[in-house]
């Protein structure tokens, strides 16, 4: 029986193409510990593709589920936990992030449009990705801002270089 809440080691947020996912996947590899991905929490809990829940049931739909899977990783997941783009979105999902240790993965729009590239998996880009992610941007860099504790650029810088730098802000010398 074990009574200690157990918080991930380290959040990432951030929108699209930020890299999230690869940095993670680096992070957690190279410290020896688990990677989870909301999104994927958010797919196994639905039995559907992300962008298929968006075309079946719709976008509110979604962020519900992204809300409950945010709620039940940051309580369980003890790894690297990258959060969808839009989970700051929530108010609830804001006041819960502020007890927890969150990085903030910028990127400018050039670079994340260049990253997503015309991958169809993301729902909220479809049509004009780079001006999409630009309003994105603009209505969330606030949040995301809002609950980090640290901001790191990634435009133009490979995912082990962007890795390493939040391993130092984790870790610091
Ligand atoms: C979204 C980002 C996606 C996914 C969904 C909505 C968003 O995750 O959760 O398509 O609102 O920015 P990634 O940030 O991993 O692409």
């Amino acid at each position: 029986m074990n009574s200690w809440p157990v918080k991930p080691w380290v959040v990432l947020v951030g929108p699209p193409g930020a890299g999230k996912t690869t940095v993670g996947q680096h992070l957690a590899a190279s410290s020896g510990r688990s990677f989870r991905d909301t999104d994927t929490d958010v797919e196994r809990a639905a039995g559907m593709s992300v962008a298929d829940i968006f075309v079946e049931h719709g976008e509110a739909h979604f962020r519900a589920l992204e809300q409950a899977a945010v709620a039940a990783a940051l309580d369980d997941h003890d790894g690297v936990l990258a959060l969808g783009g839009g989970a700051v979105l929530d108010p609830a999902t804001r006041d819960l992030l502020r007890t927890h240790t969150v990085v903030f993965l910028d990127v400018d729009v050039a670079e994340a449009a260049a990253r997503v590239g015309l991958n169809q998996s993301r729902p909220l880009l479809l049509g004009n990705p780079r001006a999409q992610l630009a309003r994105l941007l603009d209505e969330r860099r606030p949040l995301y801002a809002e609950v980090a504790m640290v901001t790191i650029d990634t435009s133009g810088r490979d995912a082990e270089a962007v890795a390493a730098d939040v391993l130092a802000a984790l870790v610091p010398a």
